[in-house]
């Protein structure tokens, strides 16, 4: 018998240690099977069941798995970020698009064995907007999900393309086979915000500066900003993200309505971000020296994200604003991390 597992890939970053510790409190802990071309750092190890280190581009190591292991769910966390993307564009399209692609088939296969469909979760981004000038972004109500999709980067239009990858896989793969299939993949995909976590940093993203001024300024550290102080994108607190992936993926599918939903809890300027971070750590050095490159992505970044299909069809709701998320996590999480 195949061992009953939850799959997650790029499980080394960010959001992956974070939805571990999370799956790891469940009374009911599942086995959670990672994969992640850098391995797992040794602490979050302890948390899971196996850990295979590889490519989400080696089809061989997915057919491996095939046999091994009845996937139940698949958290595809596993990608190349906006800044990151826009230094090596076909590598994030192999990456982003063709990774994604090889999980869906996994998914497919798996759900045929098992005769049952296979969750498949699937992070996405504001970097699938595209707001074309800051006009427009000053006098724009909260965007839709529908609203505004013209990504400017290579991140977000792989993960503009994914969204609908999954969808098609959830309802029309294969829809001129002579005998459609009963069961395949229940892809859902939440779209983040700007994530800011008290214990990890984020690697080549454009919203970065956020958690590095923090991050910064919590080791005693003076921060040059990178976008201008009244650069306003939405921001979640981490905890509230794996809640977001968490409570899609235990959604009853009858009452999900769409595929893909955006989640938001507070929108910050740059400037909001430094005060705050000032406030309880005064005295640090926060500069500005805006790179135009940088700039223009998040300009092309709607200013907040219209979250009421999530709230609508699955409850969905942020536990912490602004105000809890600095007061009670990020600022007393990274004092203790950072021991200061
Ligand atoms: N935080 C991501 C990035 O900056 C956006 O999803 O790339």
């Amino acid at each position: 018998m195949r061992k009953k597992v939850i799959l997650i890939t790029g499980a080394n970053g960010e959001v992956g240690h974070g939805l571990i510790e999370q799956m790891h409190a469940l009374e009911d802990k599942p086995n959670v099977v990672v994969l992640d071309i850098r391995g797992m750092d040794e602490e979050k190890s302890k948390l899971i069941d196996t850990c295979i280190v590889g490519d989400i581009l080696d089809t061989d190591l997915l057919d491996n798995l095939m046999s091994e292991y009845e996937i139940d769910t698949i958290y595809h966390l596993a990608a190349l970020l906006s800044t990151h993307s826009e230094f090596r564009p076909e590598a994030a399209h192999r990456v982003n698009v063709q990774g994604t692609v090889n999980l869906l088939q996994l998914a497919i296969e798996q759900a045929r064995w098992r005769a049952k469909p296979v969750k498949f979760i699937f992070p996405s981004s504001i970097a699938v907007y595209g707001v074309p000038d800051l006009e427009t972004k000053a006098i724009l109500a909260p965007v839709t999900e529908d609203q505004y999709t013209m990504p400017t980067t290579m991140y977000g239009c792989n993960k503009l393309y994914c969204e609908h990858l999954g969808r098609y896989y959830t309802s029309h793969y294969r829809q001129l086979a002579v005998t459609p299939e009963p069961h395949g993949v229940d892809f859902r995909s939440v779209r983040f915000p700007g994530l800011i976590s008290a214990i990890t940093m984020p690697s080549g993203g454009t919203s970065d500066y956020a958690p590095e001024m923090l991050h910064a300024a919590a080791q005693g550290l003076p921060y040059t900003s990178f976008v201008r102080p009244d650069t306003t994108i939405p921001f979640m607190a981490m905890p509230d993200a794996i809640k977001a992936l968490l409570m899609l993926a235990d959604a009853p599918r009858e009452k999900l309505t769409q595929a893909v939903y955006n989640v938001s809890s507070f929108s910050l300027s740059a400037a909001e971000v430094a005060e705050l971070v000032q406030k309880s750590f005064p005295g640090t050095e926060i500069t500005y020296e805006p790179s135009s490159g940088r700039q223009n992505i998040v300009d092309s970044w709607p200013a907040d994200i219209d979250d009421s299909a999530a709230r609508r069809d699955w409850n969905w709701s942020a536990e912490y604003d602004v105000n809890r998320a600095f007061n009670e996590y990020l600022i007393p999480m990274i004092r203790q991390h950072y021991q200061t």
